[in-house]
């Protein structure tokens, strides 16, 4: 099905009547961090920023990939497809692999890619490139795959082309999208159910760090190997304990010691699951202000116990919390850098911006970026 996004005038020269253009969003999450990987619920939604990408069939037996953004093309043999940490294209050749992998040789093609999702913003741009090339690639060679199993192999190329262990949440949003809505997952059952986001006045507003996270390099698999010993430590005396989902605080009290590290990691994902369920009702009863005291909450986990802020997130956090007109935030995504999501009323937006532009500036030496978001379609052809 074809949407009705404009086709990105960097993309138009490649566009031609044999090509396939396809748009797959980044993605916010309002609440539930770290926690898909942890068999817990997220509840992301796609936005307004996306990548692009033009495909077509071609003779030389090539992938050719050509990024709009650092003017650079990749002529990849067809029978050479291996990782290439740290360059854009391996999040491609990824998808690639994950085709081949399942018995699918995929022939040789060209692709075009342009996106105006930041990169390193913590919006899951790699997930946006890995579920375009892989819709892309189903429609071009009519692979027939359905959305979830394309999530699945954008999932498994971030894993092994970008070295980062990733959970669902990501490439989710991004394919299974819908304009105005927020999409509550469960990442154990993969059950999902849409509701609309009625925010009565506040709008949410992300405020870009301007601090590249690197989640390969960083501490994210270290996280999630944490968590998997807070389970093995908790399964010793409940060997029905899975993961951290089917974990009480009172398991955790009494399984793991206090003065470890990872007492204070299983704390944080115990807690964001409850504070995810009771956040939802509150969004269900058209409480913002509850949820939004939530957001903070979830905030101090993830940089006291969960350990994944950075100062520059944390003065965010700070700086708006003292504003009443902010009614929640957070930081976002992996961490370490990157975005915090914000509900701000909406006629304090433009004011609050223009109070922490210099203060940011002056106190973390930084110039600060933010976007006001909308709630768009995942990944479509258009
Ligand atoms: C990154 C990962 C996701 C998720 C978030 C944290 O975006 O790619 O799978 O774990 O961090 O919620």
């Amino acid at each position: 099905m074809e949407s009705g996004y404009p086709v990105p005038v960097e993309l138009a020269p490649y566009v031609n009547s044999n090509s396939i253009v396809v748009r797959s969003p980044g993605r916010i999450n309002l609440i539930g961090e770290h926690l898909d990987y942890n068999s817990g619920f997220v509840l992301p939604a796609a936005i307004d920023k996306a990548v692009y990408v033009v495909v077509e069939k071609q003779d030389p037996p090539f992938y050719s990939l050509h990024s709009v953004d650092f003017n650079e093309t990749a002529d990849i043999p067809v029978a050479d497809v291996k990782p290439a940490f740290g360059h854009w294209y391996t999040y491609i050749l990824g998808v690639v692999a994950q085709f081949n992998a399942t018995g699918r040789s995929v022939p040789p093609f060209k692709m075009a890619v342009y996106g105006d999702v930041p990169l390193g913003a913590g919006l899951s741009s790699s997930a946006a490139i890995e579920s375009a090339a892989a819709f892309s690639i189903n429609e071009l060679f009519g692979y027939g795959s359905d959305r979830l199993q394309l999530v699945k192999m954008a999932q498994l190329a971030e894993h092994e082309y970008a070295g980062v262990k990733c959970g669902i949440m990501d490439m989710f949003a991004s394919v299974f999208g819908k304009k105005g809505q927020v999409i509550r997952l469960d990442c154990r059952s993969l059950e999902y159910a849409y509701f609309p986001l009625d925010l009565q006045g506040y709008e949410i507003v992300l405020i870009d760090t301007q601090v590249k996270h690197s989640l390969a390099s960083s501490e994210y698999n270290v996280r999630r190997e944490q968590c998997e010993a807070g389970v093995a430590m908790i399964q010793k005396k409940y060997p029905a304990v899975q993961s951290l989902r089917d974990a009480t605080m009172a398991m955790v009290n009494e399984c793991i010691p206090q003065d470890d590290i990872i007492y204070l990691r299983c704390k944080y994902v115990v807690e964001e699951i409850e504070r995810l369920v009771t956040g939802c009702a509150d969004l269900e009863r058209g409480d913002v202000a509850a949820f939004g005291r939530k957001m903070y909450r979830t905030h101090e986990g993830l940089s006291k116990e969960y350990g994944v802020s950075c100062k520059e997130l944390d003065y965010l956090a700070d700086f708006v919390a003292a504003h009443p007109e902010v009614i929640g935030a957070r930081m976002m995504g992996g961490g370490f850098g990157g975005c915090t999501i914000n509900i701000i009323k909406k006629e304090a937006v433009e004011p609050l911006i223009n109070e922490l532009l210099p203060l940011y500036k002056r106190d973390m030496g930084l110039e600060l970026k933010y976007y006001r978001v909308n709630i768009e379609e995942g990944t479509s052809r258009i």
